[in-house]
């Protein structure tokens, strides 16, 4: 079996957190951090509602797969944000296990109602109930982000600070 690398990866559904608590573990951790949706709009210079219009998601899907590839030729420790969908691609499971501890954040759909109620920017929530488009996609992910992580922190009505803390604990040896 491959070596587990030394990087923390956030997982968890649209809206969940992973980039502005990776943001915040990465400085409290005094490590670098990377996100594979930024990644795939810096290397193409298209923002992903671009690419899903033009080429697809199944492009975009192979795009993430890129940068996880990418992401594991990197040395240096640094925290991972991916996007909500990685996960559902299974030649991406043991990819993210590779790259270090995978860590699930857990919130509810009352909280990403409200959190994504003004969303534009992402091609899975556009046109429909929003509601209903959570409740579809959570089913079908929810069981896979819990067997893909090694940790799972809940982050419904909860502080920065103690998601952090939780995060730091069960991560940090
Ligand atoms: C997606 C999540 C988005 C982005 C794309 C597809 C998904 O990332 O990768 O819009 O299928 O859940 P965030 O989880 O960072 O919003």
């Amino acid at each position: 079996m491959e070596k587990k690398g030394e990087h923390i990866i956030l997982i968890g559904f649209m809206g969940a957190g992973k980039t502005t608590l990776g943001k915040k573990l990465a400085r409290r951790l005094e490590l670098e951090f990377v996100d594979t949706d930024e990644m795939v709009e810096s290397q193409t210079g298209q923002t992903i509602s671009d690419i899903f219009a033009r080429k697809g998601e199944a492009y975009f899907r192979s795009l993430e797969t890129d940068m996880l590839r990418q992401l594991g030729q990197r040395e240096k420790r640094c925290v991972v944000a991916v996007g909500g969908g990685l996960p559902m691609q299974a030649e991406n499971r043991p990819l993210l296990k590779e790259l270090g501890t995978v860590i699930f954040l857990e919130t509810g759909v009352e909280t990403l109602v409200q959190r994504l109620k003004n969303d534009t920017k992402r091609p899975k929530l556009q046109g429909g109930d929003l509601r209903e488009r959570i409740v579809t996609l959570m089913n079908e992910r929810e069981a896979v982000y819990r067997r893909v992580a090694d940790v799972c922190v809940s982050t419904d009505n909860r502080s920065y600070g103690s998601i952090l803390e939780e995060m730091i604990s069960k991560t940090e040896k």
